[in-house]
């Protein structure tokens, strides 16, 4: 299949190339979308861009009214009419209509003529005023776009509706764009959405775009930008190269990671993978296990992983803290502290000396905290003040801190807080009955799309897609 470009900045982007050759694409939106400019710059730039002619019709508005508004951008239609590369007609749709389908007609030696491969129909809305029943309209329509797909060429039919109307018949359409506008403070935000694109992978989402001088310019969102940011730090891998890219490379000493779920989705595998990237690499592990685990099971769990606990916990690379009243394996007595019958003063008090022991030491650490345990200990304005003191000191010191939290457990503020103290920000919830991931937030500046996890039988025992 070949791709045509559609020519306007940032728009192909989001189709991953552009449309298939021959479609029928569909733009609509309400009065004063810039669904006309959008055709008028499909026509234009593909004479200029990619030399292929183009055909507009208008049912609304007169030719004069489109040389002057293009002048606007810089587009000199006239003069393109002139070097026999456009056309612009000016008719009715009941004329047109039937005179596409006519055999060596008017329309067709234009097509000829002209070597037509660009058409926009400026708009479709008018056919409603000929046609009577919806099946007929359908009907009429089908037939128009048929008419057009023989002529080899590529169109643009433009659709007025309202912000609230029910769609039109898209599914005779290969590609569906769709113009709105939102009021945000004094200025207008206008977006452009691709909801359908037979052949194309297209990506999802409303973008904005702007107006410019040289017309409609689709700007990528954060999840499409390719830029990164030279990191401060040295990047490392998450364990999972689909993560990594999500992350815009990977994680770095010095970040603050929000694993943050729904209480439905657990964040098993990431920190499992998060782990024994740590250790591979030499750092040290301190934890604090949220409730569903305990320093019983975490060795096992560990160990799907490659990561000797035991062997950690020899070599003084290992640092528990339980909230719990919990058991604690032989091997691991002395390296878990139980915090869970301490006053917060005396709580603070180890905490400084766990804090000592990893400033002071020759390798990095990977700080595993779960802010539930601390909340439902402590509660929220002790949690508050107490992590942004451990994260501060521990990132200064290059440290990676992850942070587990049920984010429905917890209010609206330290949910706030949370995000903005973290450096990096992947949630995890269960939807359809699907675990999905998203990153919300990175050092790189990057966001990624909702992705689906899937359980695999091999580290990193799951994989994004
Ligand atoms: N030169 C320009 N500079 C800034 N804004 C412009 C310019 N030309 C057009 N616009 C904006 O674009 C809007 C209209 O664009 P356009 O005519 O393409 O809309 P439309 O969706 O075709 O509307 P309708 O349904 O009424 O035909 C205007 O309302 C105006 O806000
Ligand atoms: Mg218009």
């Amino acid at each position: 299949m070949n791709f045509l470009e559609t020519g306007i900045e940032g728009l192909d982007q989001i189709l991953s190339g552009g449309i298939p050759e021959r479609s029928g694409v569909l733009v609509e939106g309400p009065p004063g979308s810039c669904k006309t400019l959008l055709g008028m710059q499909y026509i234009y730039e593909g004479i200029k861009k990619y030399n292929q002619n183009g055909l507009y019709v208008t049912f609304e508005q007169f030719p004069q009214d489109l040389y002057r508004d293009a002048l606007n951008f810089g587009w000199d239609l006239k003069k393109l009419e002139k070097e026999g590369k456009l056309k612009i007609i000016f008719t009715s749709p009941e004329v047109f209509e039937q005179d596409i389908k006519v055999v060596g007609s008017w329309v067709e030696k234009i097509f000829f003529d002209l070597n037509v491969q660009r058409v926009v129909i400026d708009s479709v809305t008018h056919f409603q005023n000929i046609t009577l029943g919806k099946a007929e309209k359908r009907k009429v329509i089908f037939g128009f776009c048929n008419a057009l797909k023989r002529q080899n060429v590529t169109t643009f039919f433009i659709k007025e509706v309202e912000q609230e109307e029910l769609p039109f018949e898209e599914y005779l359409f290969d590609a569906v764009f769709n113009l709105s506008y939102k009021e945000a403070g004094v200025t207008k935000n206008r977006y452009i959405e691709v909801k359908k694109a037979r052949g194309c992978n297209h990506t999802l989402g409303k973008r904005i775009f702007r107006l410019t001088n040289r017309g409609i310019n689709v700007l990528p969102d954060k999840s499409m930008s390719s830029f990164c940011p030279m990191p401060l730090a040295q990047v490392f891998s998450t364990g999972a190269p689909v993560l990594d890219e999500a992350l815009g490379g990977g994680l770095s000493s010095g970040d603050v990671v929000l694993l943050g779920s729904d209480g439905l989705a657990g964040t098993r595998e990431i920190v499992g993978s998060l782990i024994s990237e740590a250790v591979g690499r030499g750092e040290g592990l301190c934890i604090s296990p949220c409730s569903p685990y305990c320093f019983m099971d975490l060795p096992k769990v560990l160990k799907m992983y490659g990561v000797d606990m035991f062997a950690l916990a020899k070599k003084d690379k290992l640092i528990g803290v339980d909230f719990y009243q919990r058991a604690v394996p032989e091997e691991l007595k002395i390296n878990v502290i139980n915090v869970g019958q301490l006053e917060p003063t005396e709580f603070v008090k180890v905490f400084r000396e766990i804090n000592k022991e990893m400033v002071d030491s020759p390798f990095a650490w990977l700080v595993a905290k779960d802010v539930d345990s601390l909340i439902l200990k402590f509660g929220e304005e002790f949690t508050k003040d107490w992590l942004a003191k451990q994260i501060a000191l521990l990132r200064a010191h290059g440290n990676l801190v992850l942070l587990f939290c049920n984010l429905n457990s917890v209010s609206e503020s330290m949910i706030g807080f949370l995000n903005q103290n973290a450096s990096t920000v992947i949630e995890s919830w269960l939807e359809d009955n699907y675990h999905q991931l998203q990153v919300t937030k990175s050092s790189c500046n990057k966001t990624s799309n909702p992705l689906i996890l899937k359980n695999i039988g091999e580290k990193p025992f799951f994989s994004l897609e």
